[in-house]
């Protein structure tokens, strides 16, 4: 009988704190229901204009793809038959087009062997480099970068 008791009144209570948690529905980061359909990303304009007029922005541990300090907009997306990122930043163009030169990484293919330009694996620079947006942070974070001095390489 006691136990019983016990029983229900564990049963009573856990229906009160889940009719609780139902009560404080939180809203999700995509700001609707998860049944909803997923809302159109806002379209936001990027920061930066173009190359050649910024200034790099300061990396913030040492092994960080620097973020793209100019607009891309204009770009054509990259394919197999095109990729402006390489029309500045290639070996073969980056000193007549006064831009940094594609990271010494990029030259050595997953087998160790050097390259005269981006192996394949580096072809695709927005998998790694990203253009950025003035937008407020999704969520609060502390994270401290150790603020990494690298110069850029122009000539
Ligand atoms: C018209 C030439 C040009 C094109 C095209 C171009 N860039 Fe740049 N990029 C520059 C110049 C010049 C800088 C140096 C900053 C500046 O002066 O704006 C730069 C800076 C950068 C940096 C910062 C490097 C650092 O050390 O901080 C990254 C990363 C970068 N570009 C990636 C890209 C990617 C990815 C693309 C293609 C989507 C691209 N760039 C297309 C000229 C160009
Ligand atoms: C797999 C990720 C990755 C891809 C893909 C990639 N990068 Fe990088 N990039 C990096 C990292 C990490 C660094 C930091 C230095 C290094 O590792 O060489 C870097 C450095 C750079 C730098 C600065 C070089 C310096 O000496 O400081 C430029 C410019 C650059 N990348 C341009 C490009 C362009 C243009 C492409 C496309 C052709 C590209 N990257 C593709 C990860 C990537």
């Amino acid at each position: 009988m006691k136990y019983s008791l016990k029983l229900t009144a564990a049963i009573v209570a856990s229906c009160l704190t889940s009719l609780a948690f139902a009560a404080d529905a939180t809203t999700s980061m995509r700001g609707a229901d998860v049944a909803a359909p997923s809302h159109a990303p806002a379209i936001k304009d990027y920061a930066g204009k173009r190359p050649g007029t910024e200034t790099p922005v300061a990396r913030t541990f040492s092994t960080q793809p620097p973020v793209i300090p100019h607009a891309v907009q204009n770009f054509d997306e990259i394919n197999l038959e095109g990729n402006q990122c390489m029309d500045c930043h290639s070996a073969a163009t980056y000193q007549k087009k006064k831009a940094p030169k594609i990271g010494d990484s990029h030259f050595i293919d997953r087998d160790g062997n050097k390259h005269a330009e981006a192996t394949g694996s580096r072809y695709n620079c927005v998998q790694c480099h990203v253009p950025q947006v003035d937008a407020p942070p999704l969520v609060d974070n502390t994270f401290k970068g150790d603020a990494v001095k690298k110069p850029v390489k122009k000539n």
